[in-house]
């Protein structure tokens, strides 16, 4: 399948694009509305703005019309400043597109669009060159609050050069990566000396911290996780599917994995992904809870019986999700936080553990002494810290 830069854009949008364009508008409208949320409530002063950088921006728009991520970003950022009580009143978004063509392009598509919208204060830039040659800190710096989006096609991006851009001024800011899985894999497998390089220039290592007996699969997760683990407090991934002759395999094809200091963006791209599964297995997954030893919880508490909230997330989201896993098995739930506080409190139920917390984050239900998760409450690592399950008869 071949795949250039402006004939992508020639094309009508794939069907993987679109579930890519469906989890990217989900968490960048969550982001947006979740930091405009503690702006308001007045934790954070100081900052009315928040600016959105696409690093590989494309041209904004498909043959068939359909939106890329520069014309939604414009669409989610002018929604939000329409109404007037929102806490950010001025949106900066920056577009980096490398081709020239697609940059001529993608400059047209914005004009047209800004005209629609005919906001002062939304304020778009175009950089036409490569993302590297930009100074991203800088703007960064600019700005507490942001999203970072970085959607390369295959391998062109450099997860180094990256981090060093977001390592000092991240900390209010959610950072999304599109990987392009089995191209690496692939390139991996293959073993010439120009693919171990490619593969080595993409995570930033050196060929010796490439080689190992493990899978690829799992080096890919762990390799992801480590790069942005200093700045970011949580990573979750979700795979993508892929679309060949307009039919969709079933397959862990692509990975958007999502950086975030906020448990509320988390679960906010976790339902989002819940919800495009559920669309594509168009089956009920909600079934009565009876079967809790197939859980994998079970396990975990049979090997530690003392563990904190954050420690159970943290195991759910320890791999990357699988689409080929979850759409072919419907008892399979994605861990969003509703869905795990609901089976520790249905391991509750069946006195299989306790859960000892602060009030706050409890149900309040009269006469019982320890309640059950509100997970409604839960912002941050802080909260997850201070949940602490323990097993009574595993
Ligand atoms: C997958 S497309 C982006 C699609 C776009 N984010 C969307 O959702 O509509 C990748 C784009 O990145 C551009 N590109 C590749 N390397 C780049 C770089 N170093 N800096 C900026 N753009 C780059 C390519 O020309 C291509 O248009």
């Amino acid at each position: 399948m071949h795949n250039s830069p402006e004939s992508h854009f020639k094309k009508p949008r794939m069907e993987h694009t679109e579930i890519k364009h469906y989890l990217f508008s989900e968490i960048f409208k969550a982001s947006l509305f979740i930091a405009n949320n503690m702006v308001r409530n007045n934790k954070y002063t100081n900052s009315n703005s928040y600016t959105y950088i696409d690093l590989f921006a494309g041209s904004g728009k498909f043959e068939d019309d359909s939106k890329g991520s520069p014309l939604i970003a414009i669409d989610i950022a002018a929604n939000h400043l329409k109404y007037k009580g929102n806490a950010f009143n001025e949106i900066d978004l920056i577009f980096i597109e490398k081709d020239k063509q697609n940059a001529d392009e993608l400059k047209k598509n914005v004009e047209l669009e800004l005209e629609k919208h005919n906001l002062e204060n939304l304020r778009v830039k175009i950089g036409d060159g490569s993302w590297e040659e930009y100074d991203i800190e800088k703007i960064l710096r600019d700005s507490t609050w942001g999203f970072v989006f970085a959607d390369p096609f295959s391998t062109e991006l450099k997860l180094e050069d990256l981090k060093n851009e977001l390592e000092n001024y991240s900390k209010y800011k959610d950072i999304l990566i599109f990987a392009n899985f089995i191209t690496l894999a692939r390139q991996y497998a293959r073993s010439h000396d120009n693919d171990i390089k490619r593969v080595c220039e993409f995570f930033g290592i050196s060929e010796n911290e490439l080689q190992g007996d493990i899978d690829f699969s799992e080096k890919f997760i762990e390799l992801l996780k480590n790069k942005l683990r200093k700045i970011k407090d949580f990573s979750i991934g979700v795979a993508i599917p892929i679309a060949v002759k307009k039919e969709l395999r079933t397959m862990n094809y692509f990975y958007l994995v999502l950086f975030t200091s906020s448990v509320m963006v988390g679960n906010a791209f976790l339902k989002s992904y819940a919800d495009i599964i559920e669309k594509y297995r168009n089956k009920e997954s909600n079934l009565p809870f009876d079967n809790y030893n197939e859980e994998p919880l079970y396990n975990l508490l049979k090997k530690v019986k003392k563990l904190s909230l954050y420690e159970i997330w943290e195991y759910y989201q320890q791999n990357f999700l699988s689409w080929k896993k979850l759409i072919t098995d419907s008892n399979l739930k994605v861990p969003t936080l509703k869905n795990i506080t609901g089976i520790i409190n249905n391991f509750k139920n069946n006195c299989l553990l306790e859960i000892a917390a602060d009030g706050k984050y409890l149900y309040k239900k009269p006469k019982i002494r320890n309640g059950y998760i509100n997970y409604n409450n839960l912002k941050n690592i802080h909260d997850l810290k201070e949940i602490k399950i323990n097993s009574t008869s595993l």
